[in-house]
């Protein structure tokens, strides 16, 4: 018997389409099919490593995602695509031992360098790759791995299998929520499409496919922030939109946005305010 997928299918013809038969891997290849930036390589990484560690200093998100579970002192965790340490360092006051990998050397150096200020030692720092192969590494399985805001890959399966297969007992993603960190607005003001790419739906069936039923979470995050001057918001601005350089229209279109939304404060600094907030899945799965 033919059953309806949606009231869109049944305008045109009914369909024998079943959940079961939705393909999530090529579902998600087709929408980073259409995302609007490339896929940035370690180099652009560590060109944004500097402002990256400054703006997410006064974030509310490593809080929000640290409250979320009940670490143990003697647990070691694998930061995954670790940053400047976001999560790393506040966890490696909860736990015995924090494996922080990335491939931007220069996330690593900024890491490295809060890590000496604040006398931590129980970091240890690799540089590496989702793609890498970890065995080779000598990466041992950690009690908990985490993925934060990181898992930019190729393969999604492949990298979910990893974080499963290097967890022993707790596996942790966080992914966007529809846009995330990318504000419409900006997008709309500059008339270009906002093709931020496939979001956490798409990770959540994916696990699920993989025999994974995870948890979901969500961190809703602040809807100003904090820069030092006009030139670091727009450098942030100007992050998101990376691909294709922007036109002389558009960088005037770019000025009429930080016009709007910029506001000097009493201390020297700016406030960036976006209407709609940027939102985080995190997805869990104890093993
Ligand atoms: C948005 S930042 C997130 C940093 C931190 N986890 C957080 O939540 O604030 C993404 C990080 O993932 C790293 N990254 C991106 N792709 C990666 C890959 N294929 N292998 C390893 N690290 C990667 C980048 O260098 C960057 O430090």
């Amino acid at each position: 018997m033919s059953r309806p997928l949606s009231s869109a299918a049944c305008k045109g013809t009914a369909t024998d389409m079943r959940y079961r038969d939705l393909d999530w891997k090529a579902l998600w290849q087709e929408e980073y099919r259409h995302k609007s930036r490339p896929r940035r390589k370690p180099g652009d990484w560590d060109r944004r490593a500097g402002d990256f560690a400054a703006s997410h200093k006064e974030s509310p998100y490593a809080d929000e995602f640290l409250a979320r579970f009940n670490w143990q002192p003697e647990w070691t965790v694998l930061d995954a695509g670790c940053g400047p340490g976001t999560l790393s360092l506040p966890l490696a006051r909860r736990v015995k031992e924090v494996t922080a990998l990335d491939f931007s050397a220069e996330m690593l150096a900024q890491l490295a360098k809060e890590q000496t200020r604040q006398g931590l030692t129980n970091i240890q720092r690799v540089q590496a790759a989702w793609e890498d192969d970890w065995q080779a590494l000598a990466i041992p399985p950690h009690d908990v791995v985490i993925a934060s805001r990181s898992l930019a890959v190729d393969d999604l399966p492949g990298a979910l299998a990893k974080v499963d297969q290097w967890a022993r007992r707790l596996a942790i993603v966080s992914d966007r929520v529809g846009a995330g960190p990318f504000d419409p607005d900006l997008f709309a003001t500059l008339q270009r499409p906002c093709e931020p790419g496939p979001d956490y739906i798409f990770t959540v069936n994916i696990l699920y496919q993989l025999g994974i039923q995870a948890r979901v979470d969500f961190i809703t995050l602040e809807q100003d922030r904090v820069y030092p001057n006009r030139e670091k918001a727009r450098a942030s601005l100007l992050w998101m939109l990376s691909e294709p350089p922007l036109s002389a229209a558009e960088e005037a279109r770019l000025e009429e946005y930080l016009d709007a939304r910029l506001q000097p404060r009493p201390d020297g600094s700016w406030l960036l305010t976006r209407r709609q907030p940027a939102r985080w899945a995190v997805i869990s799965w104890s093993k």
